[in-house]
């Protein structure tokens, strides 16, 4: 059973027994049989155990598992340029691995009590565990919901910043493949904005730029995984290559709603 259901529950049953305890109290203690009492008790008793779920739920706010978020297309809908093998051994094991670690290191800490954004922007208050699987766990939540395009490009006002900031969109994707390629072991390469501005950026393992470590802060609006569990099954050692073929995934609407939410 999950904690939240499980805390609820108790804390219903708790007020509950305290309830009809009270109850019997009060009428093994009438010496005169007070009706009215007991039919007042009887009548409290609903009001009673709703204050408990109301307690219980209050208490429990916030201390939701984190759960591994369902992809919005099939895991071969990128197909050919992501492969539905490593598209499904990535989201179901990969990051589910990153949730299921996260929510273990968080167990019994205040922690617990936090948004994944709230424990990226404090990272430093906590261990690598929380670190690399919360990590982990924001960049791939992230990465999934800005591919699933099917080779469109940037429009409006996110055009317009990447042509102002890069000079053109294929300036950027070069600029982005860089980052990529360039990132020692595994990492990510980052489109942030950054005070307004659109930046590029790259952080090592499970890094990204809301942590208050990261070298270059910002609210990312599209991230690329160059982990070799992103491409190894069909790019082997080959990542330029993948970072190449991503660019025809990449679903610019979403890149563009995040953008202007960052502004
Ligand atoms: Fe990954």
């Amino acid at each position: 059973m999950p904690k939240t259901i499980a805390r609820q529950k108790y804390g219903v049953y708790r007020l509950f027994v305290v309830g009809m305890a009270s109850n019997w109290c009060g009428l093994a203690h009438s010496s005169k049989y007070n009706y009215s009492a007991m039919l007042f008790c009887y009548a409290a008793l609903p009001y009673y155990c709703a204050a408990g779920r109301n307690f219980a739920n209050n208490k429990t706010k916030g201390i939701m598992a984190h759960t591994l978020p369902a992809l919005p297309y099939a895991y071969e809908a990128l197909e050919p340029h992501i492969d539905a093998q490593t598209m499904q051994i990535h989201h179901s094991k990969h990051h589910q691995a990153y949730v299921d670690n996260l929510n273990k290191a968080l167990a019994g800490t205040d922690g617990e009590n936090k948004t994944l954004e709230e424990l990226m922007s404090n990272i430093s208050a906590y261990g690598p565990a929380v670190r690399n699987n919360g990590g982990g766990h924001y960049n791939h939540s992230l990465f999934w919901s800005v591919l699933g395009g099917n080779g469109s490009t940037p429009t409006g006002k996110l055009a317009d910043a990447i042509n102002e900031t890069f000079g053109s969109l294929d300036a950027l994707k070069e600029k982005m493949n860089t980052a990529g390629a360039t990132r020692f072991g595994s990492g990510w390469a980052w489109l942030t904005v950054t005070d307004g501005k659109l930046t590029v950026s790259s952080t090592p393992n499970q890094d990204n730029p809301i942590m208050d470590i990261a070298e270059v802060k910002g609210t990312p609006i599209l991230g690329i995984d160059v982990w070799e569990h992103a491409y190894y099954l069909k790019y082997q050692n080959r990542r330029p290559e993948y970072l190449g073929a991503i660019w025809n995934v990449i679903n610019w609407d979403a890149v563009a709603q995040r953008y202007e939410a960052a502004l």
